[in-house]
């Protein structure tokens, strides 16, 4: 039998404190647990574009056969991607983007439609007619400005409803709330907050909790990722009106990294497909979760059982050998 080929994949990611970027690394080790012919490393450079490209650098001074990137800020990073390409080592662009076409695959969640199925939703649950404080990400980011893009294009076709403000959250829940916090008022007239991810979603509801608004606002985030507190519970919780699935594409970088390392026919872009979570099926997805994740457990304990049954047949091995000695 042919010896499998070693391969060392490394993954450069802008931040990781957030359960999306740690539901993100956990899919990629599921998966990296099926070949045991790579070598991961690892970095996460907390939300600072600077550090990122030292990380990088750092990664590429390792000999890597292959980099992963989800990049704080497209155009930063752009140029040591350039770079990397150039050398001839295949890279990987996961969830947000970066200014130029060299890099060998991009795989993540459609932002574009991400906003536009927001921006639709909105206007639906407004009736046609209200005023939208927008909530961003990072605006160098580009989920930010396509989810920003998909939304504004969806509202064309609704002239009476209008985006009044937007605030920049930088994705974080403090960081939004704090802005918000710092408005004047009430927000009168406002109806609806689009917040583009559901940390922000959250900021949101708890600034206008706390400012005591006469009526509850419709509140929309993104991610919609199962686990306590997160955006599944945020919108079950009725805590916000719906969110919509924004999947990390861990397990498919990885398996896109393995076809490009081992010569196998893959597609440049890998767009995963969203859909609006709200009350309507928000109980369905809570059981697939439930459901995957005990699936995942049950893979877990297999692989115990077979690196003890491993185990065990090499100590009877030794211990025939030493047999057969005496
Ligand atoms: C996590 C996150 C998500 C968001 C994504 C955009 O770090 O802020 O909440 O959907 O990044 O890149």
């Amino acid at each position: 039998k042919k010896k499998q080929e070693q391969f060392t994949i490394a993954f450069s990611q802008c931040v990781e404190s957030d359960l999306w970027r740690k539901t993100m690394l956990e899919e990629m080790k599921r998966e990296l647990s099926f070949h045991p012919n790579v070598t991961f490393l690892y970095k996460q450079a907390d939300g600072n574009s600077q550090k990122q490209i030292t990380q990088v650098k750092e990664l590429l001074s390792k000999n890597i056969d292959l980099l992963i990137i989800s990049p704080n800020e497209a155009d930063p990073l752009t140029p040591i991607v350039e770079e990397t390409y150039k050398q001839n080592i295949p890279v990987i662009v996961v969830d947000r983007k970066i200014s130029t076409p060299l890099y060998s695959a991009y795989v993540g969640g459609d932002n574009y439609e991400v906003g536009k199925m927001a921006g639709q939703y909105a206007a639906q649950l407004l009736n046609g007619q209200g005023n939208i404080i927008e909530v961003t990400g990072l605006p160098k980011s580009s989920p930010a400005i396509e989810r920003h893009n998909g939304f504004v294009d969806a509202l064309k076709n609704y002239p009476s409803v209008k985006i009044v403000k937007q605030v920049n959250g930088e994705w974080l829940k403090e960081k939004a709330q704090s802005k918000l916090a710092a408005i004047p008022g009430q927000y009168p007239g406002v109806n609806l907050f689009f917040a583009q991810n559901d940390r922000m979603a959250l900021g949101t509801y708890e600034v206008f909790k706390a400012k005591g608004m006469a009526t509850k606002p419709k509140i929309i985030g993104v991610d919609g990722l199962p686990g306590k507190g997160a955006g599944l519970d945020l919108v079950s919780g009725k805590v916000i009106t719906a969110t919509m699935l924004y999947p990390t594409g861990g397990e498919e970088a990885i398996r896109t990294a393995l076809k490009i390392l081992n010569k196998e026919k893959f597609e440049k872009q890998n767009l995963l497909q969203t859909t609006v979570i709200d009350f309507t099926n928000v109980r369905i997805m809570q059981l697939q979760a439930a459901k995957v994740a005990s699936q995942q457990q049950q893979i877990e304990r297999q692989q115990t059982l077979i690196t003890e049954q491993v185990r065990i047949y090499n100590n009877q091995r030794t211990l025939l050998y030493i047999m057969v000695l005496s």
